[in-house]
């Protein structure tokens, strides 16, 4: 069985290519694909469904976009309509860069830019998978860190790390996700003719001082770095329930995860998010730590058979324990003892804010 973790691929239609070809694979296919490679596709299904999300549009040129930006901000929320390795949003109070990031956007993807109302609270990550056209699985849910650096500085990344659990995040939250978002979009993809088979990933966003989410955006796939936190709290069962998902079988018992905290820190390479470094030698020496576990992520090895960096994000420290404290206390002593690549980036305060508000760029 192939599990497919980027977007690209499922945007290009992997999934009905192995299935044309009788191979196993976890994953949607390329027109279901389209919750997370068409903002707009996401959007409209959200809008005609009564799905709660920002209220949006799309613009077709740079001046409508700019023309309409004093309808939806200060602050202002702009976002590219397909693909940007998760770089594509740009939330600001300042009207130049608003125009810059609409400019930008549309260089990249010619003719589809979106604006989006900005809501005020905190941004989670809530994973499920999906199968026989019903939701299955609802991992832990994490919170996710997009900025470079810390304190949520600097340029947006595919994210920087994660954590959970969030304190704010409550069964009765966790329930209306599912009730008013996750469900409902899945119903609503097969009411257009779009079955959803594989993971569903929902970066929801929740008013501050409320109990209300809203759909900011789809995965497709298993978010990243919030999938890496996931499997690893996972104890029996995942492979089974990726398998049976593979087959859009009815499930009946989801993958066991111990009570989970997680704290997730990404390593990524001297340039990243603009122009990553390649080809610089990692030294990994033995993790002390059973709690903590590394995983590759843009890594590759040389002509001499040395590990070295092939990507932005570089490797991820995946550190579990009884508390979010402890875990990162565990992930960052095993940086500083285990790690080391020339230009190597990462931010210091994984989990040391609960619940942060949406910052805003200036
Ligand atoms: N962490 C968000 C994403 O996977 O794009």
């Amino acid at each position: 069985m192939t599990v497919v973790g980027p977007e690209a691929p499922l945007g290009l239609g992997i999934v009905d290519s192995f299935r044309a070809h009788n191979l196993k694979i976890f994953g949607p296919s390329q027109n279901a694909a389209r919750i997370e490679t068409s903002k707009s596709f996401a959007k409209d299904l959200c809008t005609q469904f009564h799905i709660p999300t920002p209220r949006w549009k799309m613009f077709t040129s740079e001046s409508e976009a700019i023309g309409a930006l004093d309808g939806f901000g200060p602050p202002w929320v702009v976002k590219a309509d397909g693909l940007a390795a998760g770089k594509g949003t740009t939330v600001t109070r300042n009207k130049r860069e608003a125009e810059a990031a609409i400019h930008r956007e549309l260089q990249r993807e010619p003719g589809r830019i979106v604006l989006e109302e900005f809501i005020d609270g905190w941004e989670a990550t809530f994973m499920a998978t999906v199968s026989k056209g019903q939701v299955q699985w609802l991992t832990p849910v994490f919170q996710d860190y997009k900025p470079l650096s810390d304190g949520d500085a600097g340029p947006n990344t595919g994210g920087m790390g994660c954590f959970t659990p969030i304190p704010t995040v409550t069964p009765s939250l966790v329930e209306k996700v599912r009730g008013s978002i996750l469900s409902p979009v899945v119903a609503a993809m097969e009411k257009v003719g779009v079955h959803y088979q594989g993971v569903l990933n929902l970066n929801a966003i929740v008013r501050r001082g409320s109990e209300e989410p809203f759909m900011l955006e789809f995965n497709a796939r298993f978010g990243d770095p919030e999938g890496q936190g996931a499997v690893m709290l996972v104890e029996k069962g995942l492979a089974s329930h990726l398998s049976s998902v593979a087959e859009d079988l009815d499930v009946a018992e989801p993958p066991q995860c111990r009570q989970g905290v997680c704290v997730v820190v990404v390593l990524a390479s001297k340039g990243y998010p603009a122009s990553p470094t390649t080809g610089d030698k990692i030294m990994i020496r033995p993790v002390p730590d059973e709690n903590v576990t590394f995983l590759h992520a843009g890594t590759s090895k040389n002509s001499s058979g040395e590990l070295v960096t092939a990507g932005g994000r570089v490797l991820n420290v995946v550190a579990t324990g009884d508390s979010v404290e402890r875990a990162r206390k565990a992930a960052y002593s095993t940086i500083k003892s285990s790690v080391q690549f020339k230009g190597m980036q990462y931010r210091t305060d994984i989990g040391a804010h609960r619940a942060r508000r949406r910052e805003l760029a200036s």
